[in-house]
């Protein structure tokens, strides 16, 4: 009995969640938000769902608390070093060439789930190394960082970070694109001006039914999307929800970035060819 009001209290604290950030957990691995509701109700003392149920519904501050804790905001520069190294090497290089020599005059490029901004930051990073050693002229980039939630992307925006998520990034790559104002504490670097003007924030909710994409995506045609580490908390019908999505914002020959513990579910394994299947870089085929 017990154990059936506890179950009947998350399946309300998540409608609730649900409710107010406009998300659809429904179809988000359900153990996981468990365990997420779980830390909330250790940080805030209560002992059982239900009771967490009854804080909730008299503290609306929570809710911006349960929504972030329910889609884990885990995140650093080039996390995972040797996807940013292909990325590097590899895809960017792919991107400006195939631009040029079609005579483009745009490149587009989507974080998808972008956290408080470090993976879309670290790609702008590569991209103002390639330009910089450049001679000729470069297309226009378009780089967009997208998340659910707005806080992350509030501070996305700002560009403060602690040391301790810059440690990929070599000495001479931290001194050219973060600064230490006098106004931040010792540990904590700002991302130079330069970076924050490449990177356009805006909220945007992968399991919106009727956006496919964000406002400035509109023309969709994307030469590269990333969307690392967030499918791993969705229910395979959700993971092919969004896995369609970007499959129609890709141009032909546009890379698409998943996390190392995810992968393409077979229906789309004839629709990408495999860039590098132990790191899960793909690309959309040209013709299917
Ligand atoms: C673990 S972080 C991954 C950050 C980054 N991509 C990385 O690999 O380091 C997962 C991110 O997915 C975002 N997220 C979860 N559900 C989302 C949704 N429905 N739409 C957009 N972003 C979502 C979360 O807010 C969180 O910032």
């Amino acid at each position: 009995m017990v154990a059936e009001n506890e179950e009947t209290a998350l399946i309300r604290v998540i409608d609730l969640a649900q409710q107010w950030s406009g998300c659809n957990f429904t179809r988000y691995n359900p153990s996981t938000l468990g365990r997420r509701v779980g830390r909330r109700m250790i940080d805030v003392r209560c002992q059982s769902v239900a009771d967490y149920l009854d804080y909730l519904l008299t503290h609306p501050a929570e809710y911006p608390r349960l929504v972030s804790a329910m889609t884990i905001k885990v995140s650093r520069f080039f996390r995972d070093p040797e996807v940013f190294q292909l990325i590097d090497t590899v895809i960017l290089p792919r991107i400006f060439a195939r631009a040029a020599a079609n005579n483009r005059q745009s490149v587009r490029i989507w974080s998808s789930a972008c956290a408080c901004g470090e993976e879309a930051y670290s790609i702008a990073i590569l991209i103002a190394e390639i330009l910089a050693n450049e001679q000729t002229s470069h297309p226009n980039i378009t780089l967009l960082g997208t998340d659910l939630d707005s806080q992350s992307l509030a501070a996305a925006a700002e560009g403060i970070y602690h040391r301790e998520e810059l440690l990929e990034i070599s000495e001479p790559l931290r001194s050219r694109y973060f600064t230490q104002p006098l106004s931040l504490w010792p540990l904590q670097f700002q991302v130079a001006p330069q970076l924050r003007s490449m990177v356009q924030f805006t909220t945007f909710d992968l399991t919106n039914p009727t956006r496919l994409a964000p406002p400035s995506g509109i023309f969709s045609e994307y030469d590269f999307i990333l969307c690392r580490n967030m499918l791993i908390y969705c229910q395979p019908a959700l993971k092919l929800d969004i896995l369609r999505r970007f499959f129609t914002c890709l141009r032909p020959g546009g890379f698409l970035a998943l996390g190392r513990s995810e992968s393409l579910p077979e229906y789309y394994t004839d629709r990408f060819e495999t860039i590098d299947p132990r790191i899960k870089l793909y690309m959309k085929k040209e013709t299917i």
